[in-house]
């Protein structure tokens, strides 16, 4: 065959295959076998060379009308692909197949529902810093240098001298020299301490402190507003609180308070110490500038993550800041 004819049968033949492709990745792969560095066209336009000097000037006409009729094909076929993906446009909206959708996490849904109670009995929720003071955070709770109690809430020091809060008091000593009395308040947040973890012990957990200062407070009143938070946020009857003596040296008496859940199996059937309370210490409210003969309170300690596996009969406490997300993608709200 001549390479005229050749030329020919190829023009027909890639003006075909243009128009069969039905999109533009099809395309660009067809621009690139029929007209590319080394496409078809490239190929045939090599025998150019041998030809004489009078068909070369037949053979270039030749040559440059089937390359122009190639490439007009190709514009011709990429803009009428551009007028039917215009005509229908994607909905970038449309949800995907299998999509993951994220959760809210378990310790932030008690921590509402926490905080709801709360702010239903007259609480303000408020906050505080997680890089603390030691002031704030022992000095004025009646906990001074070298108090034994430093000893069971060892924590992370940074070289400034201040320290990752090792629970949620740190927010009543800061709150009380500002403090308009009556108050009533909650704070839900973080702290940390050098802890050996387990199933029960972490070493950056969530705390809920709640304090009330007032004229005429007494143990009766902080025993009835923990059993209405518990029941309240457990949404379930079966829960039996116990309070034990004991001593923080920032209230005075003193408690922990465990629970159980009576219709729980394995660990949850066991009691499971849940926060510590008392009555707000005179020698705490003085420190804030609160006259103890004047104004009583009580404040409690409350960690969040212990009642969040009560409420959901979680085993172990790692789940929540651990990596595997199989355990958190079952509290989807
Ligand atoms: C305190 O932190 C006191 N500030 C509580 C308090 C506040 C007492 C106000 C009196 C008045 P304690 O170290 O016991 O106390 O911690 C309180 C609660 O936090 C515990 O009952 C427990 O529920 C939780 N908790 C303590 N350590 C851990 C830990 N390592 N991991 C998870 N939860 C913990």
């Amino acid at each position: 065959m001549s390479l005229a004819a050749e030329l020919e049968q190829f023009r027909g033949e890639a003006v075909t295959q243009i128009e069969a492709c039905a999109d533009r990745d099809q395309l660009e792969e067809a621009r690139i076998a029929l007209l590319g560095r080394n496409g078809r066209l490239k190929e045939l336009s090599k025998a150019f060379g041998q030809a004489s000097p009078d068909e070369k000037r037949e053979l270039g006409r030749k040559l440059n009308e089937v390359n122009t009729a190639v490439k007009d094909a190709f514009a011709a076929k990429q803009s009428a692909l551009k007028r039917s993906l215009d005509a229908s446009p994607i909905d970038v909206t449309e949800p995907r197949d299998n999509q993951r959708v994220g959760s809210i996490h378990p310790i932030s849904q008690v921590a509402k529902a926490v905080e709801d109670v709360f702010s239903s009995m007259g609480f303000d929720i408020v906050d505080g810093p997680h890089i603390e003071e030691d002031e704030y955070n022992f000095g004025r709770l009646n906990i001074p240098a070298d108090h034994p109690a430093r000893d069971s809430q060892d924590t992370f020091w940074l070289s400034t001298g201040k320290l990752l809060r090792t629970h949620t008091s740190s927010v009543q000593s800061r709150t009380y020299p500002d403090a308009e009395l009556p108050l009533r308040k909650v704070v839900v947040g973080k702290v940390f301490r050098y802890e050996e973890v387990d199933a029960t012990h972490d070493n950056t957990f969530t705390q809920v402190e709640g304090f009330i200062v007032d004229k005429g407070i007494t143990v009766a009143n902080l025993v009835g507003t923990l059993r209405t938070m518990i029941s309240a946020v457990l949404e379930r009857d079966d829960v039996e609180v116990r309070l034990r003596p004991s001593f923080f040296p920032f209230v005075e008496p003193g408690f922990e308070v465990d629970v159980r859940v009576l219709g729980a199996e394995g660990r949850l059937a066991n009691w499971v110490e849940l926060l510590g309370c008392g009555m707000i210490h005179p020698e705490v409210l003085k420190q804030g500038g609160i006259d103890p003969d004047e104004y009583q309170g009580f404040a409690f300690g409350l960690g969040l993550e212990r009642l969040t596996m009560i409420r959901h009969g979680i085993q172990d406490i790692r789940l929540f800041n651990g990596a595997d997300l199989r355990g958190l993608h079952q509290f989807s709200a």
